[in-house]
């Protein structure tokens, strides 16, 4: 008997259980216009440990994180995330192109930054440099040129809001530009945000079985929302003593 539990429409399982085609398959977007968030916590609620993710996560969860990635349209981070966790050029092993292509996608998602200031950022980056695709940097309108004018030599720039990105108006941007499946790595300022603006349509989680302590930053930081957003668990994976729970909000029409 394999180890399949369906309790209600929640379903539990092992993820080592699970072919690379079912983990691609428990991750289908609902609609063409979608945003996932994927976020790792300790079983208490740290978003960090150390100030990184890094040591939350295994390789276990690494394998939804990759199939997430492989799924996007366009990956979307903040600038606090990328200094923090070093993003470099985004990409992919060459079995999450082969699934791309054979899902008539290009072999690679689009890269894109969100900041404020692009204090922390550095044109000469690898992000931007070594991109197979050209990346997006996400910046409010009322940033002086001069400060955005490097950018717009190693990458396209989206400038919405004023002293901060309003990030309604760049998902929409996102959008236009054919990139409907946004997938948001962070970090937590960014996700305060989409939580405010009611952006997120999606919730990946693993919860890690460690206890942080107190001091971390939660996954969702700065902007308060004026409302909780209801979600619905959609299902549990397990794998070495990790949840990693895939939540959809609660409004979602299938
Ligand atoms: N557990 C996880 O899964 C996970 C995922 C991602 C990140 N993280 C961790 O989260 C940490 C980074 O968190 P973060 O929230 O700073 O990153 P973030 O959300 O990626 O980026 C911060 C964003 O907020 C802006 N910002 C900075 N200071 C601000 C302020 N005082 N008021 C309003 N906006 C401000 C930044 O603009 P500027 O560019 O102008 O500074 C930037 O746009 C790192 O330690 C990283 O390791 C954890």
């Amino acid at each position: 008997m394999g180890y399949l539990l369906a309790v209600a429409e929640v379903r539990y399982r092992k993820l080592d259980a699970l072919t690379d085609d079912e983990v691609y398959a428990a991750y289908e977007p609902p609609a063409d216009d979608w945003l996932r968030v994927n976020f790792v916590s300790s079983a208490d609620g740290a978003a960090t440990l150390e100030g990184l993710s890094g040591p939350l996560s295994g390789e276990e969860d690494k394998r939804v994180f990759k199939v997430l990635r492989a799924r996007c349209d366009v990956l979307l981070a903040g600038s606090g995330t990328v200094a923090a966790e070093g993003y470099g050029p985004l990409v992919l092993s060459p079995d999450r192109m082969a699934w791309r292509r054979a899902h008539g996608l290009p072999e690679v998602p689009v890269m894109a930054v969100a900041s404020r200031t692009l204090a922390d950022l550095d044109p000469a980056a690898g992000i931007f440099t070594e991109a197979p695709r050209r990346a997006i940097v996400i910046v409010p309108t009322d940033l002086p040129e001069a400060q955005v004018a490097p950018f717009r030599e190693v990458a396209d720039v989206i400038a919405t809001g004023t002293g901060a990105v309003d990030y309604a108006a760049a998902v929409d941007a996102l959008r236009e530009r054919g990139l409907r499946q946004i997938l948001c790595e962070g970090g937590p300022r960014v996700f305060g945000d989409l939580i405010a603006a009611d952006l997120a349509d999606e919730l990946d989680l693993t919860l890690s079985p460690l206890l942080a302590g107190a001091g971390s930053i939660r996954i969702a930081e700065g902007t308060a929302s004026d409302a909780a957003r209801p979600l619905e668990l959609r299902h549990v994976l397990e794998a070495g003593g990790n949840l990693i729970l895939r939540y959809l909000r609660d409004s979602t029409d299938e």
